[in-house]
């Protein structure tokens, strides 16, 4: 694993942490170590088709994983994975750029295991790279997805991210057919701004002032 930077150890450092789910599964979180390749391969393999064609890479592919599981560096990528009873049920990516004029940017990629779906997984693992993002003094973080999928839009917009561009006939399915590839972003301190405001309005209204 190469060198961390004192920010990328400070966001990194209170990991792994316990958190539930909806229904009251207890969960771990943390960042992908070596040691986790296996699981991942597991945990990509079993993901539906409609869902694997939605990503970058073919996540079926053994030489895929183990390039990122032989080449962890939290500088450009920070993988943050869900466990429930030691299975991988999400894996939530922030890609920095370390070079060049992005480098305040992050993009966001959450997938997360079909039969833990709606259970408010997508949600938490999109809280801990915000929270990530901060700490990393990051501007502003983006994330892509196809038009249609409402259910990542309806995550993403929870956490104060809003749909910036719409690149027409931009990605193509397994079949060809070509769909619409919508780009949704946040600025990350004003959004934290807006959260402290509304938690100090909130504590306004109950103190009575
Ligand atoms: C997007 C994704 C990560 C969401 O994961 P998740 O664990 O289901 O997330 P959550 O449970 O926190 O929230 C999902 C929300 O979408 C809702 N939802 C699910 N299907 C939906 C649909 N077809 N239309 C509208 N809303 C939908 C759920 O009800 C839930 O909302 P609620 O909590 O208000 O009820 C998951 O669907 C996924 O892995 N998709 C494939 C990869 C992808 O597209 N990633 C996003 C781009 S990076």
């Amino acid at each position: 694993m190469s060198e961390v930077s004192f920010k990328t150890s400070r966001a990194l450092a209170e990991y792994p942490k316990e958190a539930k789910l909806k229904t009251g599964q207890k969960i771990v979180v943390r960042p992908l170590v070596k040691e986790d390749n296996d699981a991942l391969l597991a945990f990509f393999r079993a993901l539906p088709r409609e869902d694997r064609e939605k990503l970058k890479d073919d996540v079926t592919k053994p030489e895929v994983i183990s390039h990122w599981t032989d080449n962890i560096d939290y500088e450009s990528v920070i993988a943050i994975l869900a466990f429930c009873d030691d299975k991988i049920i999400g894996d939530a990516t922030l890609h920095r750029t370390t070079f060049g004029w992005s480098t305040h940017v992050g993009e966001i990629r959450i997938v997360t295991s079909q039969e833990f779906r709606a259970q408010g997984l997508g949600r938490l693992l999109l809280r801990e790279l915000f929270f990530i993002a901060l700490v990393l003094q990051l501007d502003k973080l983006i994330a892509q997805m196809p038009e249609e999928q409402a259910a990542a839009r309806k995550v993403f917009r929870t956490l104060g991210f809003e749909q910036e561009a719409v690149l027409k006939n931009q990605i193509k399915d397994l079949e060809g057919r070509p769909h619409n590839l919508v780009i949704m972003s946040q600025e990350v301190i004003a959004f934290w701004k807006k959260i402290q405001d509304s938690i100090a309005d909130t504590l306004a209204d109950h103190s009575g002032s």
